[in-house]
């Protein structure tokens, strides 16, 4: 950390880079023609009708996928650029300046890193990051980076406008599963969680043999990504097992993208899928996404709810919290394929 082969821009790719192929899910094959998702979600706020169909495209979207587009989302383009462009700074300031904020303390609140979880993973990815909490704003924006000047202005403003989008699909995902649009308002809106992951992609000389990020679905309730090049891939399952293709998702100017993560597959009781996803890389541009987590409050547990089970359909997952995550990403190795949502499901 602090002097790996993406911060150093290296010409070439160092073997600890290089991906062997039992990182990835089995039986995968490359497709990159599929179309993915899309959803227009000023429909949300138009009549009942109107809402009533939007929810029904998110929920088939949620159980194909686990991963839609959004347009007309309703958040200006000047804050999403604003945002990409603090970020992108960030990134280029001098060493030193980002040191500030080097940990590989994975409950740090702020924290600049490199590859997956640290510069001490087993195989190295090549991507360097910032995370920060964001959510209550007032009580941690004091923390994030003071430099370049305008970083908490321009992320501070993406990261409102972000979590309100983020309250808002909640809603439809609760209305979709027949819980109702409130069934986690209160839970989400005043202890809720947001980490901004700031990714950064340098360009790799190599972009074949090495990855930006492994496979894995995250842990939030849901990730709402906004990228400035194509690179996301997420994998199409098409049966437990884990067989499946992957598809580059297209970058397409002003599109938001969301996951759904390990909590809303609990939530739905397996109805919805988490998606596996991972980042590749590029060989010429320096690549940065934003991915904005959202969940439930640090020590607040999510479970399957009560009203989705009975006999037939007993509940699948154990409850479990952010927390509960971190706890996991400390003993874990995504990149060996480790997940959290297989820690928790009942088996039968
Ligand atoms: C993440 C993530 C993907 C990307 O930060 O969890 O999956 O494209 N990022 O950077
Ligand atoms: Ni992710």
């Amino acid at each position: 950390m602090g002097n790996s082969a993406q911060e150093r821009s290296l010409p070439y790719v160092p073997d600890c880079y290089v991906v062997p192929p039992s990182c990835e899910p089995r039986d995968v094959l490359n497709s990159n023609s599929e179309i993915v998702p899309t959803i227009d979600i000023s429909r949300l706020r138009s009549g009942d009708v109107e809402r009533r169909e939007v929810i029904q495209e998110l929920s088939l979207a949620c159980q194909q996928f686990g991963f839609f587009q959004m347009v007309n989302h309703g958040i200006n383009q000047s804050i999403l650029d604003g945002a990409l462009v603090v970020a992108k700074a960030f990134f280029e300031l001098p060493a030193k300046e980002k040191m500030k904020f080097m940990s590989n303390d994975v409950y740090a609140p702020v924290r600049y890193s490199t590859s997956l979880k640290d510069g001490l993973d087993k195989i190295q990815f090549w991507r360097i990051f910032l995370k920060h909490y964001a959510h209550p704003l007032d009580r941690w924006i004091h923390l994030w980076p003071q430099n370049p000047p305008q970083y908490r202005e321009k992320m501070g403003k993406f990261c409102e406008e972000i979590r309100k989008l983020s309250l808002e699909i909640m809603g439809a995902i609760t209305e979709s599963l027949g819980l109702g649009k409130d069934y986690l308002s209160s839970r989400m809106d005043e202890n809720g969680m947001q980490v901004m992951a700031v990714n950064c992609y340098p360009p790799c000389p190599e972009p074949a043999t090495a990855l930006g990020l492994p496979p894995h679905s995250d842990y939030s309730c849901i990730t709402i990504l906004l990228q400035n090049l194509a690179g996301l891939e997420i994998l199409h399952s098409t049966d437990h097992s884990g067989a499946g293709h992957w598809v580059l998702v297209p970058e397409v100017k002003g599109v938001l993208k969301v996951h759904i993560g390990d909590h809303v597959e609990v939530l739905s009781n397996g109805l919805y899928k988490s998606v596996v996803h991972k980042a590749s890389l590029n060989e010429e541009k320096t690549r940065i996404s934003l991915a904005s987590l959202h969940s439930l409050g640090m020590d607040e547990k999510m479970s399957v709810p009560n009203q989705l089970v009975n006999d037939e359909n007993p509940p699948r997952y154990r409850e479990s919290s952010f927390n509960d995550f971190l706890d996991f990403l400390v003993k874990s190795d995504i990149s060996q394929g480790d997940r959290f949502i297989d820690t928790l499901r009942i088996k039968d």
